[in-house]
């Protein structure tokens, strides 16, 4: 058995207060959180106790990782060690950090060895529900188990009876039960990515979860999976979305009654639990409508909390997410092409022109505005001047799903194939529907070079993976 994992930090001596940074800002020391954070070949019941454990990659020795907790406005240092067989690095999906820290190997740092560590250390400018997971190899790492959340805690959390954290998965297992290989298959890589059959919450088969009437829940979730679509409905609930990738919105009922969550894409849910003791409601996934299925069930316990309120949430306190100014805004398109059943009859891989079906067997199948990329270093498809505001189009060119995550950054969703969007709600990854255009604004303000690519993992592997440069 693996070593227990990394100390949580809330309670525990390693959160200590730091000097401020010389000639910095703020009037009082920022806190400082400090986790131990080692990767390692481990085991995990994921199949629950009744099933052989299987072989996976974990940090901490679980799957997910540790959940990692700190307030806004504070500092984090993640001390990682690397114990596995292989190179790897930490990404810090959705935070808002300097490059360096940013985990992208051979681009903002030099992978971490064999037996090697890394110092991991910014600050934490946003509230909200973050991830954490391997950026090296990730269609391999992330899918043997290298991924934890990250919650940034607001100063003024709303109030809620519960707080319950879903990092969702799914696993492709082979019939003996074991982590199936063939990872970023060039089946997979141009189609929908790698799709389990083994849907996982929090590293299990997904188990009951028993509520109370009249409890407030906030749910956070995550979607950790390589290429899954969530798409969860909350029978018998009326589920208020109150963030988007860490980002508040406005408290709205998700779109028609489902909660669309990509790989990368995290949402914030306050549930109230109005249903009667006795009573057993299921939360399904439909996303895929032939594969529907019950995630798992709310069941209701006999005692009663309280007659259920109706009180509208509020809308939490905004992250200090600098606005874009649209008027002032270039706009520059970036047009996704490829996968099959598409247009892309060639593209340009390493400098030459190499036909689709070439770059299949290459492993390859997406390129964007006409380039493969081959690996994470790459020149920039967009220079940005720091401080001004862009807006990019993305345009989904492909007959495929593709959630497209920037680093570094939040941006607007301003509009879906011309029309607005109803929230401008902030995300780090937005989804793309088949054809379909989406437009986004934000603020180049952070310098460096940045990834752009879709959280498909397999798409990502097979070139849809770009760098922007913000000067
Ligand atoms: Cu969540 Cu570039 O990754
Ligand atoms: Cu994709």
């Amino acid at each position: 058995r693996a070593p227990r994992g990394p100390r949580l930090p809330a309670a525990s001596p390693s959160s200590i207060t730091a000097a401020p940074p010389a000639g910095g800002r703020c009037a009082s020391p920022a806190r400082l959180t400090v986790v131990d954070l080692v990767a390692s070949p481990s085991t995990a019941s994921l199949r629950g106790d009744a099933h052989p454990a299987i072989d996976v990659w974990s940090y901490g020795g679980g799957v997910p990782g540790p959940t990692i907790r700190a307030v806004q406005g504070s500092r984090l240092r993640v001390n990682f060690r690397n114990r596995l067989p292989t190179e790897t690095t930490v990404h810090w999906h959705g935070l808002r950090l300097p490059n360096a820290m940013d985990g992208v190997p051979h681009l903002t740092q030099p992978p971490v060895p064999p037996g090697g560590g890394f110092t991991y250390e910014f600050d934490l400018p946003d509230a909200g529900t973050y991830w954490y997971h391997s950026h090296l190899r990730s269609s391999e790492q992330v899918e043997r188990g290298l991924y934890g959340a990250l919650v940034v805690e607001e100063r003024r959390p709303p109030v809620v009876d519960r707080e319950l954290t879903w990092v969702l998965d799914d696993w492709r297992l082979t019939r003996e039960g074991r982590l199936a290989e063939g990872f970023a298959a060039p089946h997979d890589v141009a189609h929908a990515g790698r799709i389990g059959n083994l849907v996982t919450v929090n590293g299990r088969a997904p188990q009951d979860v028993r509520v109370r009437r009249g409890e407030r829940i906030r749910l956070r979730l995550v979607n950790a999976a390589n290429a899954r679509i969530f798409g969860l409905q909350f029978d018998g609930h009326q589920p208020q979305v109150i963030a988007i990738d860490g980002q508040p919105v406005a408290p709205h009922a998700p779109e028609r009654g489902t909660v669309v969550l990509a790989p990368g894409m995290r949402t914030d849910l306050l549930i109230d639990a109005a249903g009667r003791p006795g009573d057993s409601h299921a939360v399904g996934d439909v996303f895929y409508p032939r594969a529907a299925y019950d995630l798992l069930r709310l069941v209701y316990e006999e005692a009663v909390l309280r007659e259920p309120t109706s009180s509208a949430p509020r809308t939490l306190a905004a992250n200090p997410v600098p606005e874009p100014d649209l008027a002032s805004s270039q706009s520059h398109e970036l047009r996704f092409e490829g996968g099959m059943h598409g247009g892309l009859h060639r593209a340009r891989l390493d400098g030459r022109t190499v036909e689709f079906m070439s770059l299949v067997r290459a492993g390859k199948a997406w390129a964007v505005n006409g380039v493969v990329a081959d690996s994470h270093v790459h020149e920039p498809v967009l220079t940005f001047e720091r401080g001004q505001s862009y807006r990019l189009v993305f345009v989904n060119d492909t007959r495929w799903h593709h959630p497209m995550h920037l680093h570094g950054h939040a941006f607007r969703v301003l509009s879906r194939n011309g029309r607005p969007t109803r929230h401008r709600e902030w995300q780090d990854t937005v989804l793309m529907a088949p054809d379909e255009r989406v437009e986004v604004a934000f603020v180049a303000d952070n310098p460096g070079d940045w990834m752009l690519h879709c959280h498909i993992l397999e798409h990502q592997d097979g070139g849809m993976m770009a760098v922007v440069r913000v000067t």
